[in-house]
């Protein structure tokens, strides 16, 4: 296994508080779809170097606006993102997510280009390309569609025999590694791996922005055959994902308060600067703001049990 037994846990835990809460009022829910669906088409429109910022991204998805002096294909790009993502919840609804196929990768792919280059919208590239800002070199193009059957085989082979993260973790490299279309690799390899991750019950999974540098340093560990980073950063993006689901959702008379490490070190043995070891290895249940690790009297008192 990628990820270690205390993370994966974790996972667990936070998923069955999740389905606990189940069935989710369907306002509360709505509310989250939506703030999920723009954050994920800023972060990850953002990363390839959309201009976009959140604020903007809301109003041209929510209200339709066009915002001056930014360029057409940030807007088009924002709402063919939106279009991949409803495609993406009904495949994840209708549980036809199990069977991945290029025709899928394809179909991901197709919306997300669309409207800004029909040449290549859903179709495998005929050219060699590279990756601004990494030393892997994608293979060449002639290798794509063989590359890709393999992957697909890959797919089918490991789904049920591997812990989901991990899956989506490896299905994510592998597929950026090859790097199968001319453009768009980045955004739909992000997509490809939350319909798993969605299907398992996790809600939308985010990288963001800000992680880029992170980002493309575990990707590039995993292409030296190393797997482990890259799969506790994509796990800390699913724990904090589902830690906003859990904050929402709890009724507040249930809810832990979020507490500074440094408070939170007085109810435990261990250091503030130890605490946020744990905090940054997803060993802790915790969240980041802005550049502070917060947790819960109650997630340290269960920490503590454990070990
Ligand atoms: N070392 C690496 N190995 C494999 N893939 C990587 C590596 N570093 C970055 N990537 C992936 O490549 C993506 C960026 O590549 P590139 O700029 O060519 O993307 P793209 O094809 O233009 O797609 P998009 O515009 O959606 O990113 C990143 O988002 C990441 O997923
Ligand atoms: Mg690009």
């Amino acid at each position: 296994m990628y990820i270690n037994e205390k993370i994966k846990k974790l996972l667990e835990e936070r998923l069955k508080q999740l389905n606990k809460l189940r069935p989710i009022s369907s306002t509360l829910l709505l509310k989250l779809k939506e703030r999920f669906e723009i954050e994920m088409i800023y972060h990850s429109n953002a990363i390839e170097g959309n201009t976009l910022t959140l604020k903007e991204t809301y109003w041209v998805i929510q209200q339709g606006i066009t915002v001056k002096g930014k360029p057409l294909k940030d807007h088009l790009e924002a709402k063919n993102h939106q279009e991949a993502l409803t495609y993406l919840y009904d495949l994840v609804e209708h549980g036809n997510s199990n069977t991945i196929s290029e025709h899928l990768i394809r179909s991901l792919h197709s919306l997300v280009i669309q409207d800004i280059d029909k040449n290549i919208a859903g179709q495998y590239r005929k050219v060699d390309v590279f990756i601004t800002g990494t030393d892997h070199v994608p293979p060449s193009a002639l290798e794509v569609p063989h590359k890709m059957l393999e992957l697909i085989t890959w797919c089918r082979k490991n789904y049920s025999k591997m812990y989901i993260v991990d899956f989506a973790t490896e299905l994510h490299h592998k597929f950026v590694h090859i790097h199968p279309f001319q453009d768009g690799n980045g955004r739909v390899g992000r997509l490809l791996m939350n319909v798993f991750l969605m299907a398992h019950g996790f809600p939308l999974v985010i990288i963001q922005k800000n992680d880029r540098q992170k980002y493309y340093r575990v990707l590039s560990a995993a292409d030296q055959g190393n797997y482990k980073a890259l799969a506790t950063f994509i796990s800390q993006a699913v724990l904090k994902s589902l830690n906003i689901y859990l904050d929402v959702l709890t009724p507040s008379k249930e809810k832990e308060n979020w507490i500074t490490l440094a408070q939170a070190s007085k109810y435990c043995s261990y250091s503030q600067a130890y605490l946020g070891k744990l905090a940054k290895d997803g060993k802790l249940e915790a969240i980041k703001l802005k550049k502070n690790w917060l947790t819960t009297k109650e997630a340290v008192e269960r920490y503590s049990k454990k070990e």
